[in-house]
């Protein structure tokens, strides 16, 4: 059913390629990144914010949702369900309601906390990710400024036997403003150095230019999050939908319909990306 991201990154960092992580936000989202990463045959990690769990109804919800999902459409590739920017507490509540991996973001707590996490994780066979220097931008309520994480503060942590560590390269959640610097590759190599073979995880994988995300990739990043890019394609798809006149015609207005449009470009999202990031074909 659903597996730990822990395999699934170490075949990607060995194979210079990434895994996506695709955020949902309830059935359609979770339809579509499923049906593409079967599509593409492609491992593939479903990422659930906070507050995207408690707008789908809970986190039970989203298991029961995502473990039928897979069985139902006959998805054959590996799928793990992560819990993305957690909270102490939102790390207990999931690994509790079934998801397969969670990240959990420690530098609010004392170290022991993510001892402890990573304790309990190890014990249930969930993989766990942890983060050092905020991940700028906004998403769901967490605001990060974005820092450049201190490779010292990267070995520490990756020390501790976490599964993936997401450090801050100039990476900002959202879309990146007209002043942007770009990914900086000099703290990304010495994180890489710092860390050895822990899996680095790329956060803010909107409108990243295609080299640098080649080049992160070759650099030692094995899993890349994406969550706005897919946002913006189905808000754009459902506007040229109705601003056409479509939910107005016929049963346009059917919700089967009316997002139809927009679960299709989710998908062309994915393909892209999972594509980009070479994990086609290698489920
Ligand atoms: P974007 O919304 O910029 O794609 O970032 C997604 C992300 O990092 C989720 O954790």
């Amino acid at each position: 059913m659903l597996v730990s991201a822990k395999e699934m990154l170490i075949k990607a960092r060995e194979g210079k390629y990434a895994i996506g992580h695709f955020n949902i936000n309830n059935l359609e989202w979770a339809k579509a990144v499923l049906l593409t990463a079967k599509e593409t045959n492609s491992p593939v990690i479903l990422g659930v914010s906070e507050g995207a769990g408690k707008y789908m109804g809970g986190y039970k919800t989203v298991v029961a949702m995502v473990t039928a999902l897979i069985e139902d459409l006959s998805i054959n590739v590996p799928v793990a369900l992560h819990l993305d920017h957690g909270s102490y507490e939102g790390a207990l509540k999931t690994i509790e309601a079934g998801f397969s991996s969670v990240m959990f973001d420690g530098s609010h707590y004392s170290i022991e906390k993510t001892k402890e996490i990573i304790r309990i994780a190890r014990e249930k066979g969930i993989s766990i990710e942890a983060e050092v220097g905020s991940i700028g931008g906004e998403e769901d309520g967490v605001i990060g400024a974005g820092e450049v994480a201190d490779p010292s503060e990267c070995k520490l942590i990756a020390e501790l036997g976490v599964d993936m560590l997401a450090a801050g390269i100039g990476n900002i959640h959202g879309k990146y403003p007209a002043n942007w610097k770009g990914l900086d590759f000099e703290a990304l190599t010495a994180i890489k150095k710092a860390t050895g073979d822990v899996p680095l995880v790329l956060h803010g994988g909107t409108g990243i230019p295609e080299d640098m995300i080649k080049r992160a990739i070759s650099l030692g990043v094995a899993k890349i999050n994406v969550n706005t890019e897919c946002q913006l394609s189905f808000a754009a798809a459902t506007r040229k939908y109705i601003e056409a006149g479509k939910d107005l015609e016929s049963k346009g207005f059917d919700p089967r319909k009316l997002l139809a449009p927009g679960f299709e470009a989710i998908k062309a999202t994915v393909k892209e990306k999972i594509e980009l990031f070479g994990s086609a074909n290698k489920a």
